[in-house]
């Protein structure tokens, strides 16, 4: 087939080029039989999903909801339901709630209701890739303005980067990969200063405790994206939700967001987990903590690794004068699947690591020690 025979078609992918693509990593199924180990073998630690929510729970669940809901039937008040149960939870209105497939998924409507070609959106560097990549998919121009060293904002040279075609600016916090949390001041001082939307990815703030939220419900231009996949564990399920004001949160809903874009088991577990128990989901939160805490002090106590804070589920982490390429690719000989993150700002040699449940950061710690001794530092 002579694609190049069609002028639009060469166009098309042309443009495709400068689109930026998401690094999934090495699938666990196809490291498996690389290496030859077991699919259960494998400890898949690069996309901090939350492994502490037990699968026998989450299944439970499942088989409860299955009894519950009519699949022959559009999902519509099981949208209703979860917005609803949000609402309650975060003592918003149930129409400042958008909810979508993931939180990516909303992040990208608010590329497509906010940004065409010529328009600019601004973030910071490093971040979450997605953003750059649904800027781009709009024909956009992504700039990124760097972190202080010590990771905090630049709120001066933000704000000094916004041109009159500037229209979205992208924050998230906590942030990936630095897994630090950034002023509620600041983010503030931002969204003041700042004519167009100041969408704000808070996928990991029940980690921290902390929310841009309870001081800014009332700010026109602030949109919050939330997900189900990290704190509830339910990164298969694809729920995703953004407070935003009454009007904008309208506009995405009735005129951005595809009807019945969620499917109905997921919104129904999710309400689920989020009215009978968030108790439960507490009390792994601060298992959680615990662990991460504990990982933290492990590593630093090496001597020969750094670890940063986190207010996350991940853990940043700098391998000295070992190349954080070659840890990566020794950790994945040994069926253990970290997100390699390379250079950030001055640090060189960062990875970044899932907290998971004690026995898998055992495993984790010992195996990195060995790669380290091989590769003697
Ligand atoms: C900052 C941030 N936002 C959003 C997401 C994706 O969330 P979802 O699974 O809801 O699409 C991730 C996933 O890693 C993330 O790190």
């Amino acid at each position: 087939m002579n694609l190049e025979r069609k002028r639009i078609i060469r166009e098309v992918i042309a443009d495709a080029e400068n689109l930026s693509k998401y690094d999934l990593g090495e699938s666990v199924r196809g490291l498996a039989s690389r290496i030859n180990m077991k699919d259960s073998e494998i400890l898949k630690l690069n996309s901090n999903e939350n492994l502490f929510i037990p699968l026998d729970f989450l299944r439970n669940i499942l088989r409860r909801a299955v009894d519950e809901i009519d699949p022959r039937i559009y999902p519509r008040d099981e949208v209703n339901n979860l917005k609803n149960a949000l609402s309650k939870h975060l003592n918003v209105s149930p129409e400042e709630i958008v909810v979508g497939t993931g939180s990516d998924q909303i992040i990208d409507l608010v590329s497509r209701m906010f940004l065409r070609r010529g328009d600019e959106a601004l973030s910071i560097a490093p971040t979450f890739v997605i953003y750059e990549h649904c800027v781009k998919i709009q024909g956009a121009e992504y700039k990124s303005v760097p972190l202080k060293d010590d990771f905090s904002l630049d709120v001066e040279a933000l704000l000094s980067s916004v041109t009159p075609n500037t229209r979205v600016i992208f924050l998230c916090s906590p942030n990936n990969p630095t897994a630090n949390r950034f002023s509620h001041k600041d983010i503030l001082s931002i969204a003041e200063n700042f004519d167009g939307i100041v969408a704000v990815d808070e996928a990991y703030a029940d980690f921290a405790g902390a929310t841009i939220l309870d001081l800014a419900r009332d700010l026109e231009n602030l949109i919050v994206f939330r997900t189900f996949s990290k704190v509830f564990g339910l990164a298969g399920l694809r729920v995703g939700y953004a407070i935003a004001s009454r009007k904008l949160a309208e506009i995405i809903n009735e005129k951005f967001q595809m009807p019945y874009s969620v499917c109905l088991m997921a919104l129904r577990v999710a309400t689920k987990l989020l009215e009978e128990n968030f108790e439960f989901i507490e009390r792994k939160i601060f298992e959680l903590r615990t662990e991460r805490s504990r990982l933290i002090n492990a590593l630093n106590s090496t001597g020969r690794i750094a670890a940063f804070p986190s207010e996350t589920n991940f853990v940043l982490f700098r391998t000295g004068n070992v190349d954080s390429s070659v840890v990566h690719k020794a950790l994945l000989e040994r069926g253990i699947i970290v997100k390699d993150i390379g250079q950030v700002l001055k640090f060189r040699n960062c990875l970044r690591v899932t907290v998971a449940p004690a026995q898998m950061m055992k495993r984790f710690i010992r195996e990195l020690g060995a790669v380290l001794d091989e590769f003697g530092a």
